[in-house]
């Protein structure tokens, strides 16, 4: 085959869904009507076989691919692709009875009974031989089948339960030999994890247990390690995946991640995988009003596209509802459209569903489905679905091709997130890196300025700002990176407690490591009620409400841009900036409101020529997002305001859709995205 065309993936927009014929086969009918209403819908793929493992090997050793053969033959027989799963995420009960070392171990060192999913321990030969065996042979069977177009591997690693672990012996023998292969000795630990604090030098590798509250629970190093370790020792249990299924074929490869999952790293998880996709469930309408929701989720498509730097799949999201929230909202009128066109605008090649079909027991039976209970196409969901499904088709054409090219950047980095989360200090245990994240995201949103969203390994050269919030941790070659991006005229913003700590979490002595960029030095950092102790800042005259987290700097060959106007900090400087080489560095000391930030980055933009190059005027709420090729540039105006929206644009633009000519002001239905491009 040739090699997967990572811009142009599918060659058409996929619109589908997760399917579940397994839970029907017993109801030809259904499997009928199945066919026929995913034409109604404009359904062109499925992703299939998730859970389907004591179905396709009922016994060991005994497969049983016919039924999978036939439903693949007959979708495509009707213009229908599969993305094929290998059904790791949910092991047989025959295969955990007779093999209770597939289950999962507890911290407290308990082995969990059987139930669930997403439940086995990865480093339990045992279990890595079942899953190669049953994938090779889907591999055989279904690798160049006409009908297949992907390998969906395992569903939602380290789901469902984000601190969900095996802690089994098997696990620990593991750990170890992870840490004898980066340490090499026990002084270079002991050294890296600062063992001579409270006694805890390490004199054997088997004194190393993971992390556990019935133990060690306080070394920021091991915690960290075992962090890493895991995120490596699921990643190995993937690649595992990965080789099995390209045994017999060369179909590309991909596996679903997670909104902001902690466990792992999505940024080295990426290099694996062929191309990259998600699943998302945001929390729509249950805040007064969408826009946060939406930014949020936005931030969270812009870092799965920015992981190749190429278009993705959305490849499981609601038609309707989720059933696991404590509350479960229904989406409301036009909702799904924009939401699944967000996705797009984000730069995905498809619009995917969990599910297309309701089952009819157990605990997702009243999660959202295309295809209800009852009433079947009769249904707003259904017709919503459909509806969709005509503008993928009428668009797709011009879509495929494209993709967003930010000239600004975000660096999120999971090594920090799990290094800053553990901090003891701040707000002990309430430091969420993402809601901060997204806090220095959100003006962004707001401007319709798209941003890729990389970690620290990542190249610089294509940007020209780079926004790196609560970069606690530097890894190796980080700062050197940021000082030529900015000696080169590029323009760096970071803020308080950045540059804290080395990749061992051990603190820099001496200075900021980039105190020649920033033009200053960090003395203490202070968290507050800001109940009782509010604080603001002075800049260009205007004043912004300072929140919880406050640095106190002193400025070297920084100018001050801001102070703190109250209270001891007075004075002292709450923003500056320092030009270095070409370019500039801003460091800001207090965590502020919203609204200093927007401030803050149009200005910056404006100054350095920076626009979404949609020549008009938005409204809150009104975002844009843009897709290009070398012909035209796409721009997805997405209204997620429960009211009408006008927007006034200055040049004249084309709806891709309607083709009709918008000049002027244009008003925009509640939840409405339209698709516009430049008139020539
Ligand atoms: C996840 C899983 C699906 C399903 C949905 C429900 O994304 O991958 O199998 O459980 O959640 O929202
Ligand atoms: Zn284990």
């Amino acid at each position: 085959m040739e090699k997967f065309d990572q811009l142009k993936m599918f060659n058409t927009l996929l619109h589908g869904g997760d399917y579940n014929p397994d839970q029907w086969l017993d109801h030809p009918e259904v499997l009928k009507e199945d066919i026929e209403l995913m034409k109604k819908a404009h359904i062109n793929c499925v992703s299939l076989a998730i859970f389907a493992w004591a179905k396709l090997e009922p016994e060991e050793n005994v497969y049983d691919f016919k039924w999978l053969k036939d439903i693949i033959d007959n979708l495509y027989a009707n213009g229908i692709y599969t993305l094929l799963a290998t059904p790791s995420g949910a092991m047989p009960a025959w295969l955990a009875t007779k093999y209770p070392e597939c289950l999962e171990v507890t911290e407290q060192g308990l082995r969990r009974y059987y139930g669930e999913r997403h439940n086995f321990c990865h480093s339990s030969p045992v279990y890595q031989e079942k899953v190669k065996a049953i994938d090779e042979k889907l591999s055989q069977c279904f690798g160049k089948h006409p009908g297949v177009i992907a390998w969906h591997i395992s569903n939602e690693f380290g789901g469902d339960d984000q601190d969900s672990q095996c802690h089994c012996e098997l696990c620990q023998i593991a750990f170890r030999k992870w840490l004898k292969d980066k340490y090499q000795t026990l002084d270079n630990l002991n050294h890296a994890w600062w063992n001579n604090f409270w006694s805890h030098t390490i004199t054997d590798w088997d004194q190393i247990h993971s992390p556990s509250m019935q133990g060690e629970h306080e070394l920021h190093g091991l915690k960290l390690d075992w962090k890493r370790f895991t995120s490596y020792q699921k990643l190995q249990f993937a690649k595992m995946e990965i080789q099995a299924v390209k045994k017999y074929s060369d179909l590309p490869v991909t596996t679903n991640m997670m909104t902001f999952f902690k466990p792992l790293d999505y940024y080295q998880w990426g290099k694996e995988f062929d191309f990259v996709s998600w699943d998302s469930y945001p929390e729509w309408h249950l805040e007064e009003d969408e826009l946060s929701v939406a930014s949020r989720n936005a931030c969270f498509h812009q870092l799965i596209r920015s992981i190749k730097k190429a278009p993705f799949l959305l490849m499981e999201s609601t038609p309707s509802m989720v059933n696991w929230k404590p509350i479960n909202t229904l989406k409301r009128p036009n909702m799904h459209e924009l939401s699944s066109l967000q996705a797009i605008a984000c730069g995905s090649n498809s619009v995917q569903y969990f599910q297309w079909r309701k089952g009819r027991g157990s605990s997702e039976k009243f999660h959202g489905a295309v295809v209800d209970h009852r009433n079947h196409d009769n249904t707003r969901v259904f017709n919503d679905v459909k509806k969709l499904g005509e503008r993928l088709v009428n668009t797709s054409d011009q879509i495929i091709g494209t993709i967003n090219k930010p000239e600004v950047c975000m660096i999120y980095d999971w090594d920090n997130r799990w290094a800053l989360e553990d901090v003891q200090g701040l707000e002990r245990g309430n430091i969420n890196y993402d809601l901060l994240f997204n806090h220095y995201y959100r003006p962004l949103w707001d401007m319709g300025i798209d941003t890729d969203i990389v970690d620290m390994t990542y190249d610089l050269d294509d940007y020209k700002v780079v926004i790196a919030p609560f970069n606690y941790m530097y890894k190796p070659g980080y700062a050197d990176k940021v000082r030529k991006f900015v000696k080169n005229g590029g323009i760096y913003i970071t803020n308080c407690f950045s540059g804290e700590v080395d990749e061992n979490d051990l603190c820099f002595m001496d200075h900021h490591p980039l105190s020649d960029v920033l033009g200053i030095n960090t003395e203490e950092i202070d968290t507050v009620d800001v109940r009782y102790w509010p604080n603001e800042i002075e800049f260009d005259d205007h004043s912004f409400n300072v929140k919880n987290i406050r640095a106190l700097i002193h400025t070297t060959t920084a100018k001050v841009l801001a102070s703190y106007k109250q209270d001891f900090y007075q004075g002292y400087p709450a923003l500056t900036v320092n030009e270095y080489g070409q370019g500039k560095a801003y460091f800001i000391a207090s965590h502020n409101d919203l609204d200093f930030l927007s401030y803050l980055y149009q200005k910056i933009l404006k100054q350095a020529n920076i626009t979404n190059h949609f020549d008009a005027k938005l409204t809150l709420g009104v975002t844009i997002n843009t897709r290009k090729d070398q012909e035209k540039e796409l721009f997805f105006v997405q209204n997620f305001n429960r009211n009408k929206a006008e927007i006034y644009l200055n040049s004249s633009y084309e709806n891709i859709e309607t083709k009709q000519i918008l000049q002027h002001q244009v008003t925009l239905e509640p939840f409405e995205c339209m698709i516009l491009k430049k008139t020539k």
